[in-house]
């Protein structure tokens, strides 16, 4: 049933973007998630945020993993892949593509979340997360 309203809930998000031309914003996004988990957009916490980007978990293979880990304790530096592969800053204030684009948004949480937590992060988490980097400067 939560799956399901999950899944529904996602799908409005892509059609909305959909229609709108992609045009997503950290605002816009905060909003959906909020109400996907069902709470006021007031009750997004951005300390939570920044305690899901720096928490480190064991990975797959033992290794202690987390968001900071290849977005840099800094979210507004350039980060790298484990493989060294450069990454832009995923903070807005100083990379502006950021959270403008919900599918793309979508698809990295998904990923991300499984490889730091080995689950999806939940709407709560992810809307605290966009709190946390949309105050971040
Ligand atoms: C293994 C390295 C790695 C880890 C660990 C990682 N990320 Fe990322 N992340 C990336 C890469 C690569 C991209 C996509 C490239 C890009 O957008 O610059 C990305 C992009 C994103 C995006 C897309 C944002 C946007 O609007 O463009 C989000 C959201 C994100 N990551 C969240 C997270 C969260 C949450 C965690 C921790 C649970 C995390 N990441 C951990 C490598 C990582």
């Amino acid at each position: 049933m939560i799956k399901h309203m999950v899944c529904s809930g996602l799908a409005i998000l892509g059609m909305a973007s959909a229609m709108a031309g992609a045009a997503d914003s950290p605002a816009s996004l905060m909003a959906q998630y909020a109400q996907q988990a069902g709470v006021p957009v007031s009750a997004l916490a951005a300390p939570r945020g920044a305690a899901l980007y720096r928490t480190e978990h064991a990975g797959r293979n033992g290794q202690a993993v987390s968001c900071a880990g290849c977005h840099t304790a800094n979210p507004t530096q350039v980060g790298r892949t484990r493989v060294g592969k450069r990454i832009e800053p995923l903070a807005p204030a100083a990379n502006p593509q950021r959270f403008t684009d919900a599918a793309k948004v979508e698809k990295w949480f998904r990923r991300n979340c499984q490889d730091v937590l080995q689950r999806e992060c939940s709407a709560q988490e992810k809307g605290d997360f966009i709190a946390w980097l949309s105050q971040v400067k």
